[in-house]
């Protein structure tokens, strides 16, 4: 068994990781509107997804803001999707 840490922004991380050499990536994300972290805002890209299957998709806009501090659940969801 083989283990690694990645200190970093997740995206940054996650893409480091090269594809089919991990089963799982465990996280623990921020919570919605609970804490600024004093980490710098991450330029978020327009995201369209769907809150939940059977729901129509949603576009939420491009930000720029921290994980967390999003400006409404449905954005801080996209940012986790
Ligand atoms: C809910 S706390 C994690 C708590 C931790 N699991 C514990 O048991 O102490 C969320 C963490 O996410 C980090 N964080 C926030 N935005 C991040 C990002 N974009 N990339 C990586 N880590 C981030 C924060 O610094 C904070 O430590």
């Amino acid at each position: 068994m083989h283990h690694k840490f990645y200190l970093g922004h997740v995206i940054d991380c996650l893409k480091a990781i090269k594809s089919d050499t991990v089963q799982t990536v465990v996280t623990s994300p921020p919570y919605f509107g609970l804490r600024d972290y004093g980490l710098p805002p991450t330029e978020w890209p327009e995201i369209t997804y769907s809150p939940m299957a059977g729901v129509p998709s949603i576009t939420i806009p491009s930000m720029v803001c921290c994980h967390g501090l999003e400006p409404d659940p449905l954005s801080f969801i996209s940012h986790e999707v």
